[in-house]
């Protein structure tokens, strides 16, 4: 391409984006009743993220399928969310048969395709590895519906590389939906778009993100979109912090708290999300995201490949930085 057609093509692709954040800023779309398009949604991965999601879209009165590759994996979700769900009831003084309303709604499965052979929106939150995203969300498409919406609840990876194996018509209809820890409290979702996303498309998620009561934001396809870029490089300076023997993890820790107000310390946060899931974003940018690959801040310490390796994973495996019972 000479550097004049590619100047255009550039030129092009900052108008269209232009005209989606045009056609969304400050618009609430009153008229556009998600339910009428989304009723059913499959889930895939029961983790932390997968069994939020499913929790929040069934508490929303949506109808939704869980998949996972074993059945104990579907119970730990389930029962996470069974969890979760207890705790809103006493705390909101709901009704006896109000978690079960909710359950009713949420079925599950471990065989792939008829999980989705019936959904309109399809949201995968597995395991953060670029091929098998790809190959997940592929698989999906021979079955899935031409109308169904493809999202992703990727930390790390682009839109555009997650949708890289689906026909051009499954890609347009792809997005991320990015959802935060713990989801059934974090009211953001994150809306990552694609050049060629239709705005109409973005319109209905919006609508969508709202109508399970959260607060949807729009980011253009960029790696870690606006949340995960800013605290990757956050938790970075907090663990060199503490590795350089600066200051230790409690003391950055009620620092962060006190002085700066935030909910938790980083070491709490890193904790929470799970150290792999730090892990796997920082080996994905240092490796190849656009204009992070290479970037010396994103190449994993010794002290975290350490940790990693010796299973010390953060709240879920009882130990990360903290030790938990
Ligand atoms: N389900 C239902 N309710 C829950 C819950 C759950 N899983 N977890 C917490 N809650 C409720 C509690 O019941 C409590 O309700 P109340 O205030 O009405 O009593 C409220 O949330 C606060 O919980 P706690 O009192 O137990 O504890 P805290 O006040 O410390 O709040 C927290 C916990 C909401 C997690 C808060 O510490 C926080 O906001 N931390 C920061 C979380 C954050 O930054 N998340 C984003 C991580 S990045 C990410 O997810 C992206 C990914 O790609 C890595």
């Amino acid at each position: 391409m000479s550097s004049s057609a590619s100047a255009n093509a550039a030129e092009l692709a900052l108008r269209r984006q232009h005209q989606i954040l045009d056609h969304l800023r400050g618009e609430s779309h009153p008229e556009i009743n998600p339910k009428t398009t989304i009723s059913h949604i499959a889930i895939y991965g029961a983790g932390i993220m997968g069994s939020g999601i499913v929790q929040v879209a069934a508490q929303s009165g949506y109808q939704v399928t869980l998949w996972d590759v074993t059945q104990a994996n579907i119970d730990s979700g389930i029962h996470a969310i069974r969890t979760s769900l207890s705790k809103i009831a006493r705390k909101t003084g709901q009704p006896a048969d109000w978690v079960q309303s909710i359950l009713t709604r949420i079925s599950s499965t471990t065989d792939q395709l008829a999980a989705c052979a019936s959904a309109d929106l399809v949201i995968e939150a597995v395991v953060e590895n670029l091929s098998i995203k790809q190959d997940l969300l592929s698989h999906l498409d021979t079955v899935a519906k031409p109308t169904c919406i493809f999202a992703t609840n990727t930390s790390s990876l682009l839109v555009a590389d997650v949708a890289a194996k689906l026909n051009d018509e499954r890609r347009q209809r792809t997005v991320a939906l990015h959802f935060f820890n713990p989801v059934a409290v974090m009211k953001l979702v994150e809306i990552a778009y694609m050049d060629g996303t239709d705005p109409a498309l973005l319109a209905l998620l919006k609508a969508w993100v709202l109508d399970i009561g959260k607060v949807p934001v729009l980011c253009r396809d960029t790696p870690g979109f606006i949340v995960n870029r800013l605290l990757v490089p956050y938790n970075i300076e907090a663990r060199q912090l503490v590795e350089r023997g600066d200051a230790t993890i409690e003391d950055v820790d009620t620092a962060m708290k006190l002085g700066a107000g935030y909910p938790m310390g980083p070491f709490e946060l890193m904790d929470m999300t799970g150290l792999d899931t730090g892990y796997h974003i920082m080996k994905a940018w240092y490796g190849a995201a656009p204009g992070l690959a290479k970037d010396p801040r994103f190449k994993p310490s010794p002290e975290m490949e350490q940790m990693i390796s010796s299973g010390y994973l953060g709240r879920k495996s009882g130990r990360g930085y903290y030790v938990y019972d």
